[in-house]
């Protein structure tokens, strides 16, 4: 596990800069855009099996944290998430967001997450309901609700998942839960601002952020927009 203390907030709403946008080249730079005090990093791991693409593992994720103490978030689409657990926990993972549709034992996979240490995340395709993950809901830190499908970024925010915003918004309530909702895909200062408005607290960024001329500035537009 890292030694770095997390010093991110907890609280939302928070920014969270998604890497797969940035250069690697530049990955110093790219994280520094982050201020541990309010922003997440996102790190988004594929294995060309669950989606049709291939990121990074544990190593790049070790490495980012050695680059920066803000609260690294990672977001597996994977199959057979509970083979990467402890390698993703050791390499420095603050939280770990597994998708249902990887898991054949979502409760079993879930415990595995929490016995880490890490926060336990839960990750909807825009395809899956959230009554789907109703049995697991109550026991999760985090929501992650699609908007575009897992795989790429630079996608188009698809707009019917706000209303799976409004319904993990009402669950939370309705259950006293206590999940934050984040949302991941085609967010910008005007997509956030509209799944603020319908509950989510954790705002995905990739190109949104790191494709501007001024990533920097890109973000600030990012955190005004969902203040
Ligand atoms: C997509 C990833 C996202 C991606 C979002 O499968 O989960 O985190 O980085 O990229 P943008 O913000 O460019 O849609
Ligand atoms: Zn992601």
């Amino acid at each position: 596990m890292s030694t770095h203390a997390a010093a991110s907030p907890l609280a939302p709403p928070i920014a969270a800069p998604s890497i797969l946008s940035a250069d690697f080249a530049r990955l110093a730079e790219s994280l520094a855009l982050a201020d541990p005090a309010r922003d997440w990093v996102h790190c988004d791991v594929m294995d060309n099996h669950f989606v049709p693409n291939l990121t990074f593992g544990p190593l790049l994720v070790a490495a980012a944290r050695r680059l920066t103490t803000a609260f690294l978030d990672v977001h597996l689409m994977v199959e057979r998430p509970e083979t990467l657990l402890a390698g993703f926990r050791a390499a420095g993972a603050d939280q770990i967001t597994v998708h249902l549709e990887a898991c054949a034992d979502p409760g079993g996979v879930l415990a595995a997450v929490r016995a880490t240490g890490a926060r336990v995340g839960l990750a909807l395709k825009p395809g899956t309901p959230l009554a789907a993950a109703g049995r697991w809901l109550a026991g999760v830190d985090l929501l992650l609700v699609m908007t575009v499908e897992p795989g790429f970024g630079g996608q188009a925010f698809m707009e019917d998942m706000l209303e799976k915003v409004r319904a993990a918004r009402a669950w939370r309530e309705s259950h006293g839960a206590r999940y934050l909702i984040e949302v991941d895909g085609g967010i910008a200062p005007d997509t956030a601002r509209r799944c603020r408005a319908a509950g989510a607290g954790v705002f995905v960024a990739g190109h949104a952020i790191y494709r501007q001329r001024d990533p920097q500035r890109a973000l600030e537009e990012l955190r005004q927009a969902i203040r």
